[in-house]
């Protein structure tokens, strides 16, 4: 939603109780309220910030404007969880209150750090001419949620970037600590920098250079980096905006992608070896995926369930924005496959076989195979006329589609209505989650993921199966 500029960036402190208690009155009136998902109490949430695991829980910040639906003065709030599927708001913040971070305490990542949690973030900071200087601060968070802000600024804006550099993520490699940072450069294309921590000190770092990894530079800004390791190999998840559609096809407005490689240099920065451009998610809405290696090793993924510079009809209730699920990356024949957590399954309350029926609350789990040379229409959020959201699975073709045309409330239409993928003309199995106006859907094992809003109308709440598809239902709560 557009508000004035003196609106978004009102200072916390000037908003009135009064003020807060009808914001937060108006996101209660909402239909569209997920049950297992995050969502923000107020106002919009977008990327996943802090994703780690310390004192002996997983920690998940997300970014927050909470006065209503629009990009406003960030703040993170915090949230754990011991599972990787509920997640508990503990009422701490990362407030934009500085002089560094004084317009919004943008994306970035944490690590445990001698007992403490490491914060690296972006401090967006505007003078009187709202000229930006975007700045990479640090903090701790001490066990009892305390923060404490580091005076100095870890890294200043290079010569060789835009006011767009952002998004740091500390990552450990070799028993080195390594950070890397979207940018842009002078002739508006987006690169990544990388720095690494002198004598692993993270109050102290050093640029090592412009990270190679096969961007030919088409898109005009790399937004939330972020190297993690699966299975010995490095793989980059990143948000580039502006990418030419010839490099890969997209239809959001903004795509997230990835790419697996070989080895990562880290003298002559560069990851190499593989490295083919793929798209994270085919579905409507999936951003500034954040991932990080816990101490065990796996790799989890999380990520904003919605896109920067588009409008949502829970706007109009002053809140957007959702969490998608936790899922762990693994490495199948080289290619990157996303799996919920395996804690999903204790949402499951009961489970049926699949068949054609009302469902009460549209929050359930589906599991099912569409066998080969089939194609399986399956309708979702449906009412008695037909309407729905529709999931084709074409085993003859080789596509899955999903169709969200005749569902609920129509929005971001100039993106298309359609999403699809290709998949191998075989036995094809499907796994979705759907928590009333999000759903989730992951082809074949996770090798293909799909990730969207819809915002069903009051009497959708039909699931429409067709002869000669067998699976099974699950009742989450
Ligand atoms: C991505 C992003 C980040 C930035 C944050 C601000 O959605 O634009 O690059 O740090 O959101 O909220």
């Amino acid at each position: 939603m557009n508000l004035p500029t003196e609106i978004r960036y009102r200072r916390y402190e000037d908003w009135t109780e009064a003020e807060k208690t009808k914001i937060a009155e108006n996101v209660a009136k909402s239909p569209w309220h997920a049950t297992y998902h995050l969502e923000p109490k107020t106002g919009l949430l977008n990327d996943p910030n802090g994703f780690s695991y310390f004192d002996g829980k997983y920690h998940l910040f997300y970014q927050n404007w909470p006065f209503g639906a629009a990009h406003g003065l960030k703040q993170w709030v915090h949230t754990t969880s011991t599972d990787l599927v509920h997640f508990e708001e503990t009422g701490v913040t990362l407030l934009p209150d500085h002089a560094h971070d004084s317009h919004g305490a943008y994306s970035g990542s944490a690590y445990e750090i001698n007992d403490k949690l490491f914060l690296f973030y972006t401090g967006n900071v505007r003078d009187e001419n709202w000229v930006r200087d975007p700045l990479q601060i640090g903090a701790w968070m001490h066990k009892d949620g305390t923060i404490e802000k580091f005076e100095d600024v870890l890294i200043q804006q290079p010569e060789d970037v835009t006011e767009h550099f952002r998004d740091p993520q500390i990552f450990d490699y070799q028993g080195q600590f390594y950070a890397i940072v979207g940018a842009q450069n002078h002739e508006k294309s987006g690169f990544i920098k990388l720095y690494k921590a002198v004598d692993n000190d993270v109050k102290n770092w050093t640029v090592v250079g412009n990270l190679k990894f096969g961007s030919t530079g088409s898109e005009y800004m790399i937004e939330c980096p972020n190297l993690v390791f699966v299975e010995g190999k490095p793989v980059l998840l990143y948000s580039p905006q502006g990418l030419n559609k010839t490099e890969l096809a997209y239809d959001n407005i903004y795509p997230n992608t990835y790419r697996v490689f070989e080895h990562f240099n880290t003298e002559a920065p560069a990851l190499t070896g593989n490295g083919k451009l793929e798209n994270l998610d085919y579905g409507f809405e999936a951003y500034a995926t954040q991932g990080f290696n816990s101490p065990d090793g796996r790799a989890f993924i999380v990520s904003w369930i919605g896109l920067p510079d588009v409008d949502y009809p829970t706007d109009r209730y002053d809140y957007q924005g959702a969490m998608s699920l936790v899922k762990e990356l693994s490495i199948k024949n080289g290619k990157l496959y996303q799996k919920p957590v395996a804690a999903m399954e204790t949402l499951r309350q009961s489970s049926e076989a699949l068949a054609s029926k009302k469902v009460t609350g549209n929050t359930y789990e589906l599991e099912l195979t569409v066998h080969a040379n089939t194609t399986a229409d399956l309708l979702l959020f449906a009412d008695e006329a037909g309407n729905g959201l529709r999931l084709t699975v074409d085993t003859k073709d080789g596509k899955v589609i999903l169709d969200r045309s005749a569902c609920g409330e129509q929005y971001a239409t100039d993106f298309g209505t359609t999403r699809d993928c290709h998949i191998a003309p075989s036995d094809t199995s499907i796994r979705l989650f759907a928590d009333k106006s999000i759903v989730e859907i992951f082809v074949n094992d996770g090798e293909k993921v799909f990730t969207s809003r819809v915002f069903p109308a009051e009497n959708q709440t039909g699931l429409i199966v067709p002869k000669g598809v067998v699976g099974t239902y699950y009742e989450l709560g």
